[in-house]
């Protein structure tokens, strides 16, 4: 099973992924996450996708469809993926549907997680994660069992990203609206795209997805 989770900033894409993963043994591919190891890894095209991830604005069309196309081909994607942060502009969209073409693959779902643009920032200024085993946290909406110490690894140490200042923020929002939400239509038009109330706790925003994907084949 192959599918895409679209939202804006914050929504809850990379913990409904990470709960995906786990239910449905499909790989979480998160463009964000492969950006954010590129930018750690310190070379030059690193440092340029810092500058404009911390800008708010979307790394280059061409770099993101080369980057998915390769990880797709990867043996831990066989068994499916989940689609978190891509595709993201209508290039994009099309692109992934001529790759998935070529490798013969097909989507089964494109979900839509509907947040209000009001819920956001507290969403994303209230973000942290684990600096050992990436597990996401929030201040008040998903906070460790005990008091500074990860549910998954045990670790201590946790870390905020450097694009979750209120300025950027809004830049990403703005972003999202102008770039990535014109996609919704296309994929409306192929009649895959569903929806789930985003807004719901984190276990129920779960449970309707888990419900989505029940019905949509294996
Ligand atoms: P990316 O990393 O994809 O960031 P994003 O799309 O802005 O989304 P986030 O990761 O901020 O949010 P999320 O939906 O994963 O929310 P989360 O689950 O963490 O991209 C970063 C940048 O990289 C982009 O700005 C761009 O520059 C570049 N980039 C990436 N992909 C690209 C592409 N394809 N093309 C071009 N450029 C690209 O949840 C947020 C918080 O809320 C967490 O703390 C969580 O605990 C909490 N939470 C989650 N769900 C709920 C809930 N239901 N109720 C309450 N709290 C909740
Ligand atoms: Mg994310
Ligand atoms: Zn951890």
């Amino acid at each position: 099973m192959n599918l895409i989770l679209l939202g804006p900033p914050g929504a809850g894409k990379g913990t409904q992924a990470k709960r995906l993963e786990q239910r449905f043994g499909l790989r979480q591919l998160s463009t964000g996450d492969m950006l954010r190891a590129l930018v750690a890894g310190g070379s030059a095209l690193g440092r340029e996708a810092k500058a404009v991830m911390d800008a708010g604005q979307l790394v280059s069309d061409d770099i993101m469809i080369r980057m998915i196309s390769e990880r797709i081909d990867q043996p831990d994607c066989a068994s499916g993926f989940i689609l978190d942060g891509f595709p993201r502009t209508v290039p994009q969209a099309e692109a992934l549907d001529h790759m998935l073409e070529e490798k013969g693959l097909k989507l089964d779902a494109v979900i839509e997680m509907q947040v209000d643009d009001g819920a956001l920032a507290e969403r994303v200024a209230g973000r942290f994660t684990c600096a050992n085993c990436g597990a996401g946290y929030h201040e008040k909406f998903q906070r460790p069992k005990v008091e500074g110490v990860c549910d998954v690894c045990s670790g201590t140490e946790f870390v905020r990203r450097s694009d979750d200042t209120i300025e950027t923020v809004s830049k990403r929002l703005a972003a999202y609206h102008e770039q990535t939400a014109p996609i919704l239509p296309y994929y409306r038009e192929h009649g895959v795209l569903k929806a789930v109330d985003g807004m719901a706790d984190i276990d129920s925003v779960a449970r309707q997805t888990a419900g989505i994907l029940e019905g949509a084949g294996s």
